[in-house]
């Protein structure tokens, strides 16, 4: 029987918005993606939108980075909706997360959890150094990210605190790869295994919605649904947009509702 969505939301990540094209990250474009996928979002209704982390690349100067934080943050504004910045490692290249997060015009701090329409939301940051201490100015190497233990006791209590409730985790940085990649991809959180038991063991949550990983993804591992969002900096052109208005059914179960070069993904009964 199909199923009403409790909730709908819109979600891109890795703009990498900055004024260079390198490899195949045309990053200047991402203004005019970002533009026809916040029009998407508002035209569609969503409850509300994400921004996966990556948001912008590098510039020869913090002053000019900024810049880029706020052109995309007055393009974000199109969307009359509450937005949701879930930070990635390029973010904070030249800025501490707070510093960041304000340029966004984003009034929450770097996790924490929110419901909607009786599903939990859990908004994770994977940006710290093996010590705990924050990514902040550039002082990390991208390849070893991890949650924290700080943010491991966090998200232990959080989701003792609503045993009943569906829940849905949003993270730049990767809870689990596909095999035969595993936790030895780097775009993994290197205590991704201890996430994920503590995911597995609380029982209701029911899917991961992640980024930095710039090809996208599909998986269903123990129970949950891994969506890797596409970038949305690959390739030129509106054609190569890529974006997504994920559903969530009361039960906690996701589809995905890709457009441009994001894929669609519904998990199949019994799948
Ligand atoms: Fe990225
Ligand atoms: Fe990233």
């Amino acid at each position: 029987m199909t199923q009403l969505p409790a909730v709908r939301f819109g979600v891109f990540g890795d703009a990498h918005y900055a004024k260079k094209i390198y490899g195949n990250r045309h990053c200047e474009d991402s203004a005019a993606k970002l533009a026809e996928c916040v029009a998407t979002f508002q035209h569609a209704r969503v409850d509300f939108s994400v921004c996966l982390g990556d948001l912008i690349d590098s510039a020869a100067d913090p002053v000019m980075e900024a810049g880029y934080a706020r052109t995309m943050a007055a393009v974000m504004a199109g969307y009359a909706g509450p937005w949701h910045i879930v930070l990635g490692n390029h973010d904070v290249n030249a800025f501490t997360k707070a510093r960041f997060l304000k340029l966004c015009a984003a009034g929450h701090p770097p996790w924490y959890s929110f419901e909607v329409n009786g599903i939990h939301f859990m908004v994770l940051d994977g940006n710290h150094l093996a010590d705990g201490r924050d990514y902040e100015e550039g002082n990390f190497s991208w390849d070893e990210a991890w949650l924290s233990a700080a943010q491991l006791d966090w998200m232990t209590a959080d989701l003792a605190s609503v045993p009943d409730r569906p829940t849905v985790i949003l993270c730049h940085e990767n809870l689990a790869q596909k095999p035969p990649r595993d936790d030895a991809d780097p775009h993994v959180l290197r205590d991704a295994p201890r996430a994920r038991a503590l995911l597995e063991g609380a029982g209701m949550v029911t899917g991961v919605v992640q980024a930095h990983y710039h090809e996208g993804m599909e998986m269903e591992r123990n129970g949950i649904t891994y969506i890797g969002v596409r970038a949305m900096v690959i390739g030129p052109g509106l054609e190569n947009n890529a974006f997504a208005v994920v559903s969530v059914s009361a039960d906690g179960g996701l589809t995905v509702d890709g457009y441009g070069q994001q894929r669609d993904y519904t998990l199949h009964e019994g799948a």
